[in-house]
């Protein structure tokens, strides 16, 4: 089992290449779609790469695609079937089963704010969205086709033709490369800041109960250490950290990218927006939920050689665990989760 993980999660990584140098787009207003216009107070603009511009069009186009089955061999697979809006884009169970049967070894991550972004997956490997899209395009474990089919189902489409002259010119056709930059352009677009928290942040005092800010302020002291690593406004340094989450590494994590032995069992440290819809957690999806995630840092996480030193038993009594709960329910923005643009495909 454990050679089988190993290799699935090699597999996993083999999807990704290079990275793209990004500028920043001021204007992403869309006069068509309102939802998409709200670009949350306080953040960045979103970071669309000089030679995969921002357009409406590009967009809707590549939201289609998002939800449509046609890219998968057997048209059986969407990005959403692991991707789910629902669930801030991830999905409920911790091992998703693959076009081919076969158990994905990771938890699926969230895709809310990656544009802000260089590193992808919990191993932060450093590849442009564009390259790892087009990759999943062909890998077994994601849609297993054939450019030359993709191709062809989508020139004889009602409609897409149509959409990838609108979004890349006139008279070009329906590459599946083009396919993988139009999805890109929607992930990107997924930007999500709206929580109850940013209210609270902007000046909304009612926005947060007692119990949150009370767990706010013990997330952000040094008594629990949380926003050491769960920084900024996205609520993660973009580093590697071990953090005693399980007794049963059977993930080398960031080792897979560098080869370093210190990077062993280490993992990209995730953003906690939206944290209350995207159970289970953790790279493995070891835990089912807050409470159990809390659970296992109160006690300082599982021994391991490469356990950060920020890790360690906390001795929370339990108003404290639940206020710390609490907090990370005020990071979900139920605005963003809701948005008509992709929840009225049905997910
Ligand atoms: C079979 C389930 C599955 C399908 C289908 C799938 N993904 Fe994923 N996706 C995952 C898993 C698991 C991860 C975490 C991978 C890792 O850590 O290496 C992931 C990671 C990602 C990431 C990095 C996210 C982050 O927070 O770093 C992006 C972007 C992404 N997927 C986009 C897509 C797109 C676009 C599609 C459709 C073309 C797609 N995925 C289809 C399971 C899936
Ligand atoms: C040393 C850095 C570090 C510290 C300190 C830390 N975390 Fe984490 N956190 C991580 C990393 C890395 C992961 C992913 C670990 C894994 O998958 O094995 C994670 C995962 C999580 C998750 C699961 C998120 C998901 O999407 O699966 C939650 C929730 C969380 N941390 C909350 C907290 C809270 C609350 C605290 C303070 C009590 C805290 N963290 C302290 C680095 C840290």
């Amino acid at each position: 089992m454990t050679n089988k993980r190993n290799i699935c999660v090699a597999l996993l990584l083999t999807s990704f290449f290079t990275l793209h140098s990004c500028k920043n787009l001021n204007d992403t207003v869309q006069e068509n779609d309102k939802d998409f216009s709200i670009q949350p107070k306080g953040f960045p603009s979103i970071p669309f790469p000089s030679d995969n511009p921002y357009s409406p069009s590009k967009e809707k186009l590549g939201r289609y695609l998002f939800f449509d089955k046609i890219l998968s061999k057997d048209s059986t697979f969407s990005c959403a079937n692991c991707h789910n809006p629902r669930y801030s884009f991830s999905n409920n169970v911790p091992n998703p089963i693959t076009i081919n049967g076969f158990p994905l070894p990771r938890n699926v991550a969230s895709l809310v704010n990656v544009a802000y972004r260089d590193k992808l997956g919990w191993s932060g490997v450093e590849e442009s969205l564009e390259n790892a899209i087009y990759h999943d395009f062909h890998s077994p474990l994601f849609f297993d086709n054939d450019t030359n089919e993709i191709f062809r189902r989508l020139s004889l489409h009602p409609f897409y033709p149509k959409m990838f002259e609108e979004s890349f010119g006139v008279g070009v056709k329906p590459h599946p490369y083009l396919a993988a930059k139009a999805i890109a352009t929607f992930v990107r677009s997924l930007v999500s800041g709206n929580s109850r928290y940013d209210k609270y942040l902007r000046g909304d005092t009612t926005a947060l109960s007692d119990k949150q800010k009370y767990g706010m302020k013990l997330f952000f002291s040094k008594k629990t250490n949380c926003s050491a690593c769960h920084s900024g406004f996205l609520f993660t340094d973009l580093q590697f950290h071990n953090t005693g989450t399980t007794n049963h590494y059977f993930d080398f994590g960031r080792f897979y990218v560098t080869r370093n032995y210190m990077d062993r069992n280490k993992f990209l440290t995730p953003s906690l927006r939206n944290v209350e819809v995207t159970a289970p957690y953790m790279h493995d999806g070891t835990y089912k939920t807050l409470e159990e995630v809390i659970e296992n840092y109160n006690r300082g996480g599982f021994p391991n050689i490469h356990k950060d030193s920020l890790i360690r038993p906390l001795n929370l009594t339990q108003y404290e665990k639940e206020a710390l709960v609490e907090f990370l329910k005020s990071l979900t923005d139920w605005e963003f989760l809701n948005q008509t643009r992709f929840r009225s495909f049905g997910y």
